[in-house]
């Protein structure tokens, strides 16, 4: 035994008791005829004395720790004489009677504190020491404890964890899939699974009705904050159920999950939008509504105007900024730029300033009177003091720009604070999406979803106005989660491989195990699937999920730590047939 107690939990109460604690220097200073190391563990820091008048060769000892090192100490709990009110172990300290180091430390690259002076890149390369960070240690702590409340209460309500394969079969829908080569098949591969989609289903089809699994998934796809190519999902899956059923399901498990971290309530039932709303109200399928700012369609009031911008557009926009009518022209400038940025693409942004005097100002002042602009704002609900940032063009992109301008002005008031959360349901998903470059529809969710029973006879004559009976969960204006009634029907599936464009040969080939298991009586069935790391990171009020990943990659997909991906031997190439070919 190296500890009899860890270095968070001393107290007043403790003073006299002899104590071992085993830790890491956290640091070392000198004071008067005094030594002091900061010893810290997983648990929290106890300030260790040694006195060079009682123990003069101890104190030189201690004088020689450095950074990081590891160390056992024995000595007697006693009341500091200036107290630390920020640390809990702050109103005491251990006299040191006995020291042994147990290992030493090189300096370490950056310093082992919550406010560190180590960069991004430096960080990741040395991990394993950034994970000694208070901080991270307990994003890592919350995923734990949130991994374990999740299997209980999906125990609790009768659902079994099982696990599926990691080596499965590719499937070209969806974003990319990493493959892996198999060496006893030459030529041929397997790939990771971007989810459990297909065994979950096949699961339902043996009667295991209430599926879960707090599984990897793997895509290969450019990263964002939220994205990274290994995440973990919480899977779900359920026989004999509706839509309202899976809802009803997930609704509570977010919302005791909420109530078990944050103490949070949600007493009402989340609310709920239907995706045509969604996007015409905040031109976002993942709607952030802790705060207001919804569009307003202006399209009617700005055209035939004389102004060519809104005269050429389908569609013309605005939101009102509350109070931001006294912006100078600088602030409305680099509104401008925000929205001409590459990421947004946006060519231009035209803003009318109702002043707190009833007066107007705008930027499009040459092409309307005060009492069009007026018409603007009260259709926007700008009241006096407002600004009405408006933009104009074809309809879907001119709503995405204005959603990232809302987001940003959100932002730029302080409207998106980490501590306020508003989920919501998104509904009414269309089944499908068309694709330009390739000419042909693609499944928006997956090609195992549900059309809405009510828009079945649309599939052939309506194909993009069909509704799914698929949903999103969305939290903050992130998807947390998503799923969908499946189709267990074989002849509405074949249809669905139809639509999609896939020759019943190929679906065969694709899909052959899924579709041959459905002859044998598969129930009605659905499911959805939460991101866990997301889900962790919203409750932890973090802006990126690689804060809650223990060993995340970077955003061009790399691992720094370990320098993955990396070339493999000749020999390794071969025994897989496997060549690469250089590119220019
Ligand atoms: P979907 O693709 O919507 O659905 O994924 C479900 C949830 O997983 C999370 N997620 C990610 N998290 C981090 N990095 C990523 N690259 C990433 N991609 C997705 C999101 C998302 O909402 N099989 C279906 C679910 C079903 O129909 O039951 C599926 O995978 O939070």
């Amino acid at each position: 035994m190296y500890r009899d107690h860890t270095s968070g939990e001393l107290r007043l109460a403790d003073a006299g008791k002899s104590v071992r604690l085993a830790g890491w220097v956290q640091r070392a200073r000198k004071m008067g005829g005094m030594t002091f190391i900061d010893v810290r563990d997983r648990y929290g820091i106890t300030q260790v004395v040694f006195s060079n008048d009682s123990n003069p060769e101890l104190a030189e000892k201690a004088g020689r720790l450095g950074r990081e090192f590891v160390v056992e100490v024995k000595g007697t709990v006693r009341e500091r004489s200036s107290k630390n009110p920020n640390l809990p172990t702050g109103e005491i300290e251990v006299e040191a009677s006995e020291l042994r180091v147990l290992n030493r430390s090189e300096i370490p690259p950056f310093t082992i504190e919550d406010k560190t002076d180590g960069g991004d890149d430096l960080r990741m390369k040395y991990r394993y020491l950034d994970l000694r960070r208070p901080s991270v240690r307990s994003n890592l702590e919350l995923r734990h404890r949130m991994a374990f409340e999740i299997r209980r209460y999906l125990d609790s309500q009768g659902f079994l964890e099982i696990e599926t394969p990691i080596l499965v079969k590719s499937t070209p829908e969806g974003a990319r899939d990493f493959v892996v080569p198999s060496r006893m098949n030459p030529g041929e591969f397997y790939a990771l699974p971007q989810s459990p989609q297909l065994f979950k289903q096949l699961l339902m089809v043996s009667g295991f009705d209430r599926y879960f699994q707090i599984a990897k998934c793997f895509r290969d796809e450019d990263l964002r904050a939220d994205r990274q190519p290994e995440f973990t999902q919480i899977d779900c899956e359920m026989s004999f159920v509706e839509q309202e059923d899976v809802i009803q399901m997930f609704e509570g498990l977010v919302k005791h999950i909420f109530k078990y971290v944050k103490d949070i309530d949600f007493s009402d039932p989340f609310p709920r939008i239907t995706w045509k709303d969604a996007m015409e109200r905040y031109g976002s399928d993942k709607p952030d509504i802790r705060f207001g700012m919804e569009f307003a369609d202006l399209t009617d009031l700005a055209k035939g105007h004389g102004f060519a911008v809104a005269d050429e557009a389908e569609i013309v926009v605005g939101i009102a900024a509350p109070g931001c009518a006294s912006w100078s022209r600088k602030q409305t400038d680099e509104l401008t730029e925000f929205v001409k940025r590459p990421q947004v693409g946006a060519k231009g942004l035209m803003w009318v300033k109702f002043e707190p005097d009833g007066s107007i100002k705008s930027s499009v002042g040459k092409f309307y009177t005060d009492e069009q602009l007026k018409a603007w704002g009260e259709r926007a609900g700008a009241k006096e003091g407002d600004l009405l940032l408006v933009m104009a063009g074809p309809a879907m992109k001119t709503r995405k720009q204005l959603c990232e301008l809302r987001l940003e002005m959100g932002n730029r008031l302080g409207l998106r604070p980490k501590d306020k959360f508003a989920p919501l349901w998104v509904v009414d998903f269309p089944l499908f999406e068309w694709d330009e470059e390739t000419q042909r529809y693609y499944a928006m969710h997956h090609p195992f979803t549900a059309p809405n029973p009510d828009d079945v006879p649309l599939l052939h004559s309506d194909t993009g106005n069909v509704r799914a009976t698929a949903y999103d969960i969305v939290v903050n204006g992130t998807e947390l989660g998503g799923g969908s009634i499946r189709i267990h029907d074989a002849e509405l599936q074949d249809t669905m491989f139809e639509l999609l464009g896939f020759t019943p040969e190929r679906a065969h080939e694709q899909f052959g195990f899924l579709m041959e298991a459905f002859k044998y009586g598969a129930p009605p069935h659905g499911g959805l699937a939460l991101g866990f790391d997301r889900f962790v990171s919203i409750l932890a009020g973090l802006d990126t999920i690689r804060d809650v990943i223990a060993f995340p990659k970077n955003n061009s997909g790399r691992d720094v730590m370990n320098e993955s991906p990396s070339p493999i031997d000749k020999a390794q190439l071969d025994e897989l047939g496997l060549e690469i070919v250089k590119e220019d």
